[in-house]
């Protein structure tokens, strides 16, 4: 392990701190807990695809109740970096992952340490939440404390972006924004109101639990062979301050036709790309089409889809009890997970 301080994002990453809090370690470990999010305004499409600079800014909620635990031990007598997830061995390429991104950690601490990292997610696998989000979002925070650096908000943000870009937003807590930026240095994500602001449920609704067959990274990859990309970007400006105002205004109706109509944007620019990519099912757009009507019919409700066919409807309170029974009577509906605002990453 001769090259980790020479990886291509380090030396960026170290001029963003020097603060090394104690040198003489003996304890190496730490866990961290992070909430995956959702976002209302979605991030598909990079400007820098390994640095995972954005097309564009996001906006996002993290999800209470939901969580990635994770510990990482440095251990001077480790041969090689070590995962587990949920209990068991990682694959090869989740492993090559993890490993790259600790490097940015020993990169940024001078330590040439391998870590064993325990990662538990206590949300079902392939439930259509995004687990890279929240898994980074701790491990950013577990493995730069068990190596001693102390960090803020604001570095552990940029440093979570690198693992994977939604992971940025799972570091701050509540509702969240991330400033796209336009180098490593400025772009991460800032909480722009707390979880108590609003009382937003978030009624993940699972139709299908298989694993997607292209992943976010590679999928977003397209975004730019996509004729609706342009539209997409020139509408977000716009789009992005307008659902920000909604949201700290807890202006439901707005809020809600502008998630409805990101969601519908990003899977335009999925659908167009060369190869095209489908990731909702026939009862994904069901559903879709029933939470609007069911809005139509007064019901505070809306939906967003990410990259998989499991929706997001998101309520307010006086509506929950509707929505749940509603989307448990549609078959095929297999379970709906409960969540609101959740609170930032933190160490235990
Ligand atoms: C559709 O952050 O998972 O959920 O940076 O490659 O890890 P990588 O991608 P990721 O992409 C998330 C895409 C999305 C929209 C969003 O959460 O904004």
């Amino acid at each position: 392990m001769t090259d980790v301080i020479g990886y291509p994002c380090c030396s960026i990453l170290i001029s963003m701190t020097e603060k090394i809090l104690n040198p003489e370690l003996n304890q190496m470990s730490a866990t961290a807990i992070a909430h995956p999010n959702i976002a209302f305004i979605k991030y598909w499409g990079n400007r820098d695809e390994m640095l995972h600079l954005p097309l564009n800014g996001s906006l996002s909620m993290c999800l209470y109740g939901l969580t990635s635990t994770t510990t990482v031990r440095f251990d001077p007598s480790l041969k090689a970096d070590e995962l587990r997830l949920d209990s068991l061995p990682a694959d090869e390429i989740s492993l090559a992952r993890v490993s790259s991104f600790l490097n940015n950690i020993r990169g940024l601490a001078g330590k040439n340490l391998y870590a064993q990292v325990e990662s538990v997610n206590n949300f079902p696998a392939g439930a259509g939440i995004a687990s890279s989000a929240s898994g980074f979002a701790a491990l950013a925070l577990a493995a730069s404390a068990a190596i001693g650096l102390s960090l803020s908000e604001q570095e552990l943000s940029r440093l979570a972006r690198l693992g994977s870009g939604s992971a940025c937003r799972s570091i701050p807590g509540g509702f969240v924004a991330w400033l796209p930026g336009s180098t490593d240095l400025d772009s991460y994500a800032v909480s722009i109101a707390p979880p108590e602001h609003w009382q937003l449920f978030d009624l993940v609704t699972i139709l299908d639990r298989g694993h997607k067959s292209t992943g976010s990274a590679s999928g977003m990859a397209l975004a730019h062979t996509s004729p609706r990309l342009g539209q997409r970007l020139a509408e977000l400006p716009a789009r992005l301050a307008a659902c920000k105002q909604a949201l700290l205004a807890c202006d439901f109706e707005a809020f809600a036709e502008l998630v409805e109509a990101d969601s519908q944007s990003m899977h335009a620019v999925m659908q167009t790309s060369t190869p095209a990519l489908k990731y909702t099912l026939p009862l994904t757009e069901l559903i879709l089409a029933s939470v609007t009507s069911w809005r139509k019919q007064g019901y505070a409700a809306c939906a967003t889809v990410d990259a998989g066919p499991n929706v997001h409807v998101l309520c307010l309170p006086e509506a929950k009890s509707f929505m749940l029974q509603a989307l448990h009577a549609i078959p095929g509906v297999l379970e709906v997970l409960v969540s609101q605002p959740g609170g930032p990453a933190r160490l235990v």
